[in-house]
């Protein structure tokens, strides 16, 4: 009869232990118990960049990485991409059920009239030079929120807690269209409570001297879709980092503003800006043989490829192409899209990406669909962190949540020196 544990004997001491298995998984600190003799400090497992490491059981978001498959709560993407809205799916991510037309009714309020921010916030986004990065100014801005709510320390309180979550998930569009507005030396527009989520949003980045801002609906739906794909992903970096940050009972704008930061880097949300980069230094459908064989060689990485979990087509991407044909409808094609298609056709039959499972990202695609909507480039990054936001919030909540969660605080190996005696600077040769 199979038993769910797992038969470890120590080679070191011909010792034998029996570890408990669940969910396919040990317990990491099973392992301490086996030593060498009394004073050993115990095994612990080495796992740099979290490869093989659950660092949190969670109810919120599945990914099958194989299959390509990706939910939230359960309902696959493709059907909430379809039929849902992004503050429906943000309801869903956080409370873990579809919202009633009355709980929907009652959220939708409850974010459409927490858009407006503090006149000092407005002020603080002034103070920025002209020229920095939307994303940074984000990340400062958020950061700088804590200061403006400091009743969100109280992470203990459900209320409150709540009360954070609107508030972060109602002003972050307006956060990101004022650090639009700045880059371009443009005048902040007050959001439109009457307008979508992502139609204010368009508003507060577009308007101009009209009375009334009427959003394009195909440009609005297609934001909203994008936001849909874009609102979780597990234990990625930037979530990894929520909780980490989180995890010491730090506010939630400050725990937000840190995960922003580590979805800033090119190997996480700011892929999105390094394709658009990276297809206008291609430039041209004839170069794309000679940028394959750069990365064939190492010398770069083809940006918008590859992922931690999926080893296949990631199912973001699959809808991210329908979203673009919508959305060229309106915009006319950007050209580079056929430099993206002549790069992902060439990957998916050469036998560098195929034995790596390297397959298009969600990155690889949103780019080109962004700029088509005039987006400027470095903008991408914050219009991935605006719909992550509810996602972070989501396991952020989670985490306080779980009895078995405790600050983070990983192991280390230490390889430096041995303990040595303090040399006086004049002795040191
Ligand atoms: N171009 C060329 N080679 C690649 C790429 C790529 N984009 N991605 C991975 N490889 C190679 C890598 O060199 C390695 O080869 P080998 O085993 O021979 O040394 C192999 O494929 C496995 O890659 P890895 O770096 O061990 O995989 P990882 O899980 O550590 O990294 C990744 C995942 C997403 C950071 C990486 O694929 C990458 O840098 N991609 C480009 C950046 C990108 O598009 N990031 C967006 C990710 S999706 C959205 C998000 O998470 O925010």
């Amino acid at each position: 009869m199979s038993k769910n544990t797992l038969t470890i004997t120590d080679n070191r001491t011909g010792k034998t232990y029996e570890i408990p298995v669940e969910y396919d998984t040990i317990e990491a600190m099973q392992l301490r118990q086996i030593k060498v003799n009394d004073d050993d400090f115990g095994m612990m497992s080495y796992d740099p960049a979290f490869k093989n490491t659950a660092s949190t059981k969670s109810k919120i978001t599945f990914i099958d990485g194989d299959k390509g498959i990706l939910r939230y709560r359960g309902y696959p993407i493709d059907q909430l991409a379809e039929s849902s809205n992004y503050l429906e799916v943000a309801y869903l991510i956080l409370f873990g059920e579809l919202p009633t037309k009355e709980q929907y009714a009652q959220w939708e309020h409850d974010i459409l009239h927490h858009t407006f921010v503090h006149e000092s916030i407005k002020h603080l986004m002034h103070a920025f030079r002209y020229d920095a990065h939307p994303l940074g100014m984000f990340i400062a801005t958020v950061a700088a929120m804590s200061t403006f709510y400091p009743e969100g320390r109280d992470i203990h309180n459900e209320d409150t807690r709540m009360k954070q979550i609107q508030r972060l998930i109602a002003k972050v569009p307006t956060v990101a269209a004022f650090s639009y507005r700045h880059s371009r030396g443009l005048p902040y527009v007050y959001p439109d409570n009457e307008l979508s989520y992502t139609g204010n949003f368009l508003n507060m980045l577009d308007k101009m001297t009209e009375v009334r801002y009427e959003p394009n609906p195909i440009l609005e739906r297609a934001l909203d879709v994008l936001f849909i794909l874009h609102a979780d992903h597990e234990q990625n970096c930037g979530t990894a980092t929520m909780r980490v940050i989180g995890s010491s009972h730090t506010d939630p704008y400050t725990s937000m503003a840190g995960a922003a930061a580590a979805l800033y880097g090119p190997l996480h949300g700011g892929a999105n800006e390094a394709v658009l980069r990276m297809l206008i230094e291609i430039g041209d459908v004839k170069n794309v043989p000679e940028f394959m064989k750069g990365v064939k060689n190492r010398e770069r990485l083809l940006m918008g490829f590859g992922h931690r979990v999926y080893k296949n087509y990631d199912p973001r991407a699959k809808i991210i192409k329908q979203v673009a044909d919508d959305v060229f409808e309106v915009t006319g094609k950007n050209p580079l899209l056929d430099i993206a298609l002549e790069l992902e056709r060439i990957a998916l039959e050469d036998d560098f990406f195929v034995e790596r499972n390297l397959y298009p990202n969600v990155d690889f695609y949103s780019g080109i669909i962004y700029q088509a909507m005039r987006f400027p480039i470095s903008m991408f990054p914050v219009l991935f962190a605006i719909p992550r936001t509810v996602g972070w919030l989501a396991q952020w909540v989670e985490m306080l949540n779980d009895s078995e969660q405790k600050i983070a605080r990983p192991r280390q190996i230490y390889l430096g020196e041995d303990e040595r005696d303090f040399v006086p600077m004049d002795e040191r040769n």
